[in-house]
């Protein structure tokens, strides 16, 4: 890259700091009880002591590991190889599925976190296709609209892979939100409803190697706007998840096959705050390209998000100021240049 759009730069307060402290303390939970289709949690035992762990790395953390997740390995190395055939190609290609203001879901590389431009590129589908969305961001506005995917000649089985994989990650959440549930005292099964009509995406990312790591970063600071979010992240490494105690940004070690989960904000309303959505980036390097895929567990459209009752007590009651953060809301001045980036994801 000749020249470097000054867009790209961060802010010094924002830019990565060097040397890297480990992430050792970010839990790396194992499924198997759940997952292994010859062992039906039987063991009360066994599932009480997941809950537990479920619930304390949600606390402390909002982020975990899993592994013996039950997602089949092939599944996720076919996708994770389609995706660097589908960025290995000319832009010229990648153009074919740009998004725009019609279509929403697709290719883009322009997209800015906090006014400040990623060091990416992504690929964005929804998981049921198409998706019911309010028309516009405005709460009086009742007009809905649907969102379809598109999806590029190249690589050929793109669509299909991509199908099949975002149907094992939707096993894995509901999974994941019934021990969330139970860890919260709540029914396994609370969750479930919202998801109905679920408005779940996923998101192809590509950080191409970066000239410039210590000034920009592959997706800037921010909270996911989702329920939960499971990422799968390559052997490269650079999501910083920033600790709750001290605020100090960890990076998280990539295991292999391993899935990263993280409570978005709308698990941190439902719980009433019990569990919060933690502060996450990713960096750049200057010798490696990275991928990683990140699937946005969502409610339907219509999900009013609010604390569930079950949760509101004399101790932990709710003034109405836990509401979904604003952080994410964008002001109505800014739309117009904003709706080339209308997923509503990770601003
Ligand atoms: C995201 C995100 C982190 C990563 O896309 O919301 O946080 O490591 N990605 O790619
Ligand atoms: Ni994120």
């Amino acid at each position: 890259m000749a020249e470097v759009d000054p867009g790209l730069i961060q802010a010094p307060e924002h830019r990565p700091k060097p040397g890297i402290i480990k992430a050792e303390g970010i839990p790396v939970i194992d499924l198997f009880i759940i997952s292994s289709p010859n062992t039906n949690s039987n063991d009360p035992r066994a599932l009480d002591s997941l809950v537990a762990e479920i619930g304390n790395a949600c606390k402390s953390w909002g982020f975990f590991q899993v592994i013996n997740h039950g997602v089949p390995l092939a599944k996720r190395q076919n996708i994770e190889k389609a995706s660097r055939e589908f960025f290995g190609q000319p832009v010229e290609e990648k153009n074919k599925v740009r998004r725009n203001k019609e279509k929403v879901l697709g290719y883009l590389d322009t997209e800015h976190t906090k006014n400040v431009r990623d060091w990416k590129e992504v690929f964005d589908f929804t998981v049921q296709d198409s998706t019911i969305v309010p028309a516009s961001y405005k709460p009086d506005d009742k007009e809905l609209t649907k969102w379809f995917n598109q999806w590029p000649e190249y690589p050929p089985k793109l669509r299909e892979i991509c199908e099949e994989y975002a149907k094992e990650m939707e096993k894995l959440a509901f999974k994941l939100m019934e021990l969330i549930a139970l860890s919260l005292g709540l029914p396994e099964n609370r969750f479930l409803e919202f998801f109905e009509e679920q408005t779940s995406a996923i998101r192809l990312n590509h950080y191409p190697s970066c000239p410039i790591p210590h000034l920009a970063l592959g997706v800037g600071r921010h909270k996911d706007d989702t329920a939960l979010t499971i990422l799968a992240q390559d052997d490269v490494g650079g999501l910083e998840v920033r600790r709750k105690t001290d605020g100090e940004w960890l990076r998280v070690k990539p295991l292999p096959n391993a899935c990263i989960i993280n409570v978005g904000d709308i698990v941190q309303v439902w719980s009433n705050d019990i569990y919060e959505s933690v502060e996450h980036r990713a960096m750049v390097n200057s010798a490696r390209e990275r991928f990683s895929i990140p699937y946005f567990l969502s409610p339907a459209h219509y999900t009013n998000v609010q604390p569930l009752k079950e949760l509101i007590n004399e101790q932990n009651h709710t003034t109405g100021g836990n509401f979904l953060s604003q952080e994410n809301v964008i002001p109505e001045s800014e739309l117009a240049g904003k709706l080339d980036g209308a997923l509503p994801i990770s601003k």
